[in-house]
């Protein structure tokens, strides 16, 4: 039985995050640049690579595994790499397995994720106006991502809308948001926007919104009551009583949650970054590849990665540089 992985600072770690593409069909003015270089498909993991690498993770006493990008449904054939992972829930070995979307292609795939196990997916949607959400994804087209929500209801998922919270763009749509997930029994969560990657570019320039303020203001309609339950992911939650929902809070910067954090991030190139607002990392493709019948090289590659896991990030926005406090852009790893 290998002992469990354990951080330099007593912090179980308990959850992988896997960015499985940097590509995605949106290009949120927060998260990636307009004109993003993506890397060429032969340097990605392989999808049996990919197993190889989670299967490892879970080997060390992973038991959350979310699946993020880029956009993760619009890698190819990732739908066989979902039901590799089937075997792990199946076992006992893996409590969860799930993934963050933009939902432009749940309404395709939303069937088959759940056959495959998963039973909840988070879907990032900031606005549910047209004309907004097309400036905010730069492109997307909203009818697509409610198509895609209503999929995933109907196929059996449940659903928890991720709103990042922009100064002068959404915080007209505080309460329009908490309704419209009220009425289709979803949650809500809103986050804070971290400073990563281009600062530059004016979209970004003074986009920062307190979840203090946030939620101040939410106070002036609703009774909002703090919730003791964690779902091993960085929300706080709190319960709406006028309509009973629940809505979470990812507060990086006015309430740093590091010395809880359970998770680490690997990329799709198989870089694992110990801490999502921080630039270290380590590259686990040479244990995997120089040893491909033998896993000891990579549980150990992983251990020694774990090992030099940092206490947690520093983002301020006072000190805002033109080129973020952490110049990979959110893409890269997934949020
Ligand atoms: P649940 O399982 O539903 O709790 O999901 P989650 O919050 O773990 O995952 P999700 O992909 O929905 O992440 C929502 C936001 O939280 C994203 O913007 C992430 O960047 C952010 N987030 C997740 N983990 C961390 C973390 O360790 N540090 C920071 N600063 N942000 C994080
Ligand atoms: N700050 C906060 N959240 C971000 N996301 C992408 N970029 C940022 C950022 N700079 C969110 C997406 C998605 C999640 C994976 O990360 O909206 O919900
Ligand atoms: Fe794509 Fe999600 Fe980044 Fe938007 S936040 S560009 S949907 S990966």
């Amino acid at each position: 039985m290998e002992a469990p992985l354990i951080d330099p600072f007593a912090r179980p770690i308990s959850y992988l995050r896997v960015s499985v593409t940097d590509r995605c069909d949106f290009r949120c003015v927060y998260c990636m640049a307009e004109h993003m270089t993506f890397l060429p498909k032969k340097e990605l993991l392989t999808l049996e690579e990919l197993d190889r690498m989670c299967s490892a993770f879970v080997g060390l006493g992973v038991r959350k595994l979310r699946i993020t990008g880029g956009e993760p449904l619009v890698r190819r054939d990732i739908m066989t790499f979902f039901e590799g992972m089937t075997r792990h829930l199946d076992s006992g070995a893996l409590d969860e397995l799930t993934l963050t979307t933009n939902g432009s292609q749940l309404a395709r795939f939303a069937d088959q994720l759940y056959a495959a196990g998963v039973r909840r997916v988070n879907v990032s949607l900031d606005t549910l106006d047209d004309e907004k959400f097309a400036r905010v994804t730069r492109w997307g087209r909203l009818e697509q991502v409610l198509k895609g929500l209503d999929a995933a209801q109907a196929a059996g998922l449940s659903v928890k809308l991720n709103a990042v919270a922009l100064k002068g763009f959404n915080e007209d749509e505080l309460f329009t948001l908490a309704e419209f997930c009220a009425a289709r029994g979803m949650d809500l969560t809103w986050i804070e926007v971290m400073p990563m990657g281009d600062l530059g570019n004016e979209d970004r320039v003074g986009q920062y919104w307190s979840l203090n303020d946030l939620r101040a203001q939410m106070a002036t309609r609703y009774t909002l009551t703090d919730l003791p339950e964690r779902t091993g992911g960085p929300a706080r939650y709190v319960r709406v009583e006028e309509t009973g929902q629940k809505i979470g809070f990812i507060t990086p910067l006015t309430h740093n949650f590091c010395e809880s954090c359970n998770r680490v991030r690997m990329t799709c190139t198989g870089q694992l970054y110990m801490c999502l607002g921080q630039e270290d990392m380590a590259d686990l493709r040479p244990a995997l590849r120089n040893h491909p019948g033998d896993d000891a090289p990579l549980r150990e590659a992983i251990r020694n990665a774990i090992a030099h896991k940092p206490k947690g990030h520093d983002f301020d926005y006072s000190r805002q540089r033109a080129d973020g406090q952490v110049s990979r852009h959110m893409s890269h790893t997934g949020g």
